[in-house]
């Protein structure tokens, strides 16, 4: 409770004296952006569905460098997860969002409810044709649909200047530059680099349905891009033999089914057989029943 409180009133300080608004109409939240447009202040916008972590805590900080106005939105998107996958247990716990948020310097949180940002009779996607037929796309068919119509809907709810997206989601954060030239949104996309615990596991939210045994096992996603990275370096240069190592090297590892290994070119995603530049190496693992991502730009020597 002590504790609580304290908290509470450092991060009431570090935000200038304001507390953290939280709106969960589309209607206020358009208003409000529009004022704060009118009045001449800069939009920064990172969306999340939550459960917060240092990995998101990272893009508001480098939020917080880009504009007058942070807001951030928590909202688990139904229409990106796949029938068997896990919308109904994916972890929420909004007071412990709204406290580190607050602790960043958000301004506001957009939380909306499923029936406010899908009607009864919603029938609009957005979907693009070329980018989700690589990596995750493949084993996650809707997932990208799901991703840039929650995303196109956000953005035109808080009308954003710039929105911050994490490295992490590499495929995510290249469908959503090209959704905003495809579809002309004025809106400046920034990319911000992964953030890893002490062992490189990238941080995800997902991380949390790890048993301690998994957990370990889980390096192995960052061990094998490491791997790969110092095989470059050292001058190979056929995409084959590094995806090949970098698979031993993830199925000598108890609880792990690899989905993917690819070394792909990091604008189209398409398959790169010899690395003459940089290039995208992004691997998708299930460690237990937990699938995992992660991804490196392998950089050959003098490029
Ligand atoms: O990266 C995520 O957390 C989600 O895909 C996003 C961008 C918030 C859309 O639901």
């Amino acid at each position: 409770m002590t504790i609580t409180i304290l908290l509470d009133i450092q991060t009431y300080l570090f935000n200038g004296g304001r507390k953290i608004e939280v709106i969960t109409t589309i209607d206020e939240m358009q208003k409000r952006a529009d004022g704060w447009r009118q009045s001449g202040k800069t939009i920064v916008f990172v969306p999340t569905m939550g459960f917060l972590h240092e990995g998101h805590l990272a893009l508001m900080r480098r939020g917080r460098e880009y504009g007058d106005i942070l807001v951030i939105s928590i909202f688990v998107n139904p229409t990106q997860f796949g029938p068997q996958e896990d919308f109904e247990t994916y972890p929420r716990d909004f007071e412990r969002d709204r406290r580190l948020a607050e602790s960043v310097g958000v301004d506001v949180i957009f939380a909306p409810q499923n029936d406010e940002m899908y009607g009864e009779r919603f029938q609009t996607y957005v979907s693009l044709e070329e980018l989700p037929q690589h990596l995750c796309g493949l084993s996650r068919p809707n997932h990208f649909r799901g991703v840039a119509t929650i995303v196109s809907k956000l953005f035109n709810i808080v009308k954003p200047h710039v929105s911050i997206f994490g490295e992490k989601d590499y495929q995510q954060l290249v469908i959503i530059r090209q959704m905003v030239r495809d579809l002309n949104f004025d809106i400046r996309i920034v990319g911000a680099p992964t953030v890893r615990e002490p062992d490189g596991l990238a941080m995800s939210s997902r991380n949390n349905y790890l048993s301690p045994e998994e957990r370990r096992s889980a390096s192995v996603l960052f061990q094998s891009l490491k791997l790969a990275q110092k095989s470059v370096a050292e001058g190979e240069r056929d995409a084959r033999k590094l995806i090949n190592a970098a698979s031993a090297h993830i199925k000598s590892v108890p609880h792990t089914q690899i989905d993917y290994v690819t070394i792909c070119d990091p604008e189209t995603l398409d398959d790169v057989d010899q690395i003459g530049g940089p290039v995208l190496m992004a691997l998708a693992v299930k460690v237990g029943k937990t699938r995992l991502i992660d991804n490196t730009i392998l950089k050959p020597k003098g490029n």
